[in-house]
């Protein structure tokens, strides 16, 4: 299993998921990560974890199909297994979505299709939901709304605010992703248009649903 992770921010899902396989809970090896922002921290964390980073400056090209086409070409080289996206904070081009169908993951902090787009935590308080999570997905040309793979349920009291919502999502996310990843790398995840089906897993548990194993 080899994977590149595309970052743009603090990296704390990168940081998951290379302790995953540094503890060898996931067989395999992120042989990229990749970030389009020069002081994202996840760079730092990439370092720490002994694994190789580029900065991929999007200002040198004058449109976002030009960076795609670029990034997809250096992607293509490290021929990876799956593609990552961990806090990358772009909306992708048609033609990267379509580069890597069915091999690109990404996690959004919500209960999809609920609250897709930019600060999903804000907007379930603001929305008064009752339960908000996060959701591991393949992507798809609708904004956080492909396939779902795992999501985790988080319930939103009445003193939550913004901050402490996400700070109780991350927490989940940092367990669904590596899992998912996981269950991709071992070849259980069958995919049948939207509905996504992991071999072996235990369904009906709450608030992770499948069942996590060991993480
Ligand atoms: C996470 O909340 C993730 O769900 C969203 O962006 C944030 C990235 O955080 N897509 P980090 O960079 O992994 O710490």
């Amino acid at each position: 299993m080899k994977l590149i992770v595309l970052i743009s921010g603090r990296g704390s899902n990168l940081q998951a998921i290379a302790r995953a396989f540094k503890m060898k809970k996931i067989k395999g090896k992120i042989s990229l990560v990749i970030s389009n922002k020069k002081d994202a921290h996840g760079l730092e964390i990439a370092k720490e974890y002994g694994i190789p980073s580029e900065f991929h400056n999007p200002s040198v090209f004058k449109t976002r199909e030009e960076y795609d086409i670029h990034l997809v070409e250096r992607i293509k080289k490290e021929k990876p297994d799956l593609v990552v996206l961990a806090g990358y904070m772009r909306i992708l081009s048609d033609y990267f979505i379509e580069s890597f169908e069915g091999k690109l993951i990404n996690i959004h902090p919500s209960l999809t299709p609920a609250f897709a787009g930019l600060k999903a935590p804000r907007q379930a308080i603001q929305y008064g939901a009752k339960f908000s999570g996060c959701t591991v997905h393949f992507v798809t040309k609708e904004l956080d709304k492909g396939p779902v793979i795992i999501q985790a349920v988080v319930p939103v009291k009445p003193d939550d605010t913004e901050h402490t919502l996400s700070d109780k999502i991350l927490q989940y996310e940092h367990r669904i992703y590596p899992q998912a990843i996981k269950w991709i790398s071992e070849g259980r995840i069958k995919v049948k248009g939207r509905q996504v089906v992991v071999e072996g897993a235990e369904y009906g548990t709450l608030p992770v649903n499948p069942a996590l194993e060991d993480f």
